[in-house]
């Protein structure tokens, strides 16, 4: 069985030095999640803030009151905590060892010729909102999802195969579970940002030399030729969130972002993110 928890910290080990080639890419995630802003006596939550690569720690604090960060990864929090110099401070909290399906051993025990069943597909959606949440102090006023839903889809790959009968009712559980426990974790009136990768150089070789004018015509292009990661193109991502009735009731506004690049290492990732903003009670 491949272990999902030792595959995650190799990524992260492997990538904590790439800060410098993230410098782009956490400008852009940091912003969305309110950096450079007024500051506010708000509280940020990160799902998947593993490095910490993406977020300026320091820029963040500056703009809430408190800032929570959440990973699989133990390690790669308090390493990422302390490189932005923060690792002690009391604003800083570090939720590690939380598996944001609350599915990630059963997911790992799967193999091509399991049988899942609706009552999998049912914990799949509802384990997240339902069990994870509690894990943490929520409700937050801003609650970001960052490039972690391609991770959690991904953990189900080497376990099941996507030739799997049930790969995308896998995939679709997960992506509608993940939407849902960042709902239960805002409050009334806050925000939602959801980012993820789109697609990546190995499958678009041509990402890296295209101009910034070209990437927003890029995703009906990537839908069409059936080119990007399992579950996560923008137009399902929007589709889940409006056909999910309890969650789409909530969302007051939304703002759909422009996708941009982020390097890592010989890979360029196409980053595309939404601004969901709650109604209030
Ligand atoms: C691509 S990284 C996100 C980039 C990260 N914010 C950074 O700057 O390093 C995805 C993160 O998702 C985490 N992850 C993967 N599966 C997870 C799970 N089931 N629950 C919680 N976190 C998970 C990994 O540990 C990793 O830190």
């Amino acid at each position: 069985m491949d272990d999902p928890r030792t595959r995650q910290a190799a990524f992260n080990t492997a990538s904590c030095d790439q800060w410098e080639g993230f410098a782009a890419h956490r400008a852009r995630v940091s912003a969305l999640l309110g950096a450079g802003g007024v500051p506010r006596p708000t509280r940020l939550c990160v799902l998947g803030a593993g490095n910490a690569n993406d977020l300026d720690l320091p820029a963040l604090l500056a703009a809430h009151r408190e800032v929570h960060l959440v990973d699989l990864d133990r390690e790669a929090l308090a390493r990422g905590a302390a490189r932005q110099g923060v690792g002690g401070h009391a604003s800083v909290r570090r939720f590690g060892g939380i598996d944001l399906t609350g599915m990630l051993d059963a997911i790992a025990a799967w193999s091509p010729s399991t049988t899942v069943g609706a009552a999998d597909l049912q914990a799949l959606a509802e384990w997240p909102a339902r069990r994870v949440a509690q894990a943490l102090p929520g409700p937050y006023d801003v609650v970001a999802s960052t490039c972690v839903l391609s991770q959690l889809i991904g953990n189900a790959f080497p376990a099941l195969g996507n030739s799997h009968r049930r790969f995308l009712a896998v995939v679709e559980a997960l992506r509608i579970g993940h939407l849902r426990l960042l709902a239960r974790l805002v409050a009334p009136g806050g925000t939602m940002v959801f980012v993820t990768d789109v697609v990546s150089s190995d499958t678009l070789p041509d990402l890296a030399s295209l101009t910034e004018g070209d990437l927003p015509g890029l995703l009906p292009r990537l839908a069409r030729e059936r080119n990007f990661i399992a579950g996560v193109h923008p137009e399902a991502i929007l589709s889940a969130l409006e056909s999910d009735r309890p969650l789409s009731a909530r969302i007051a506004r939304r703002e759909v972002v422009p996708p941009w690049r982020w390097r890592l290492h010989a890979r360029v990732y196409l980053v595309w993110a939404v601004r969901l903003e709650m109604a209030a009670l």
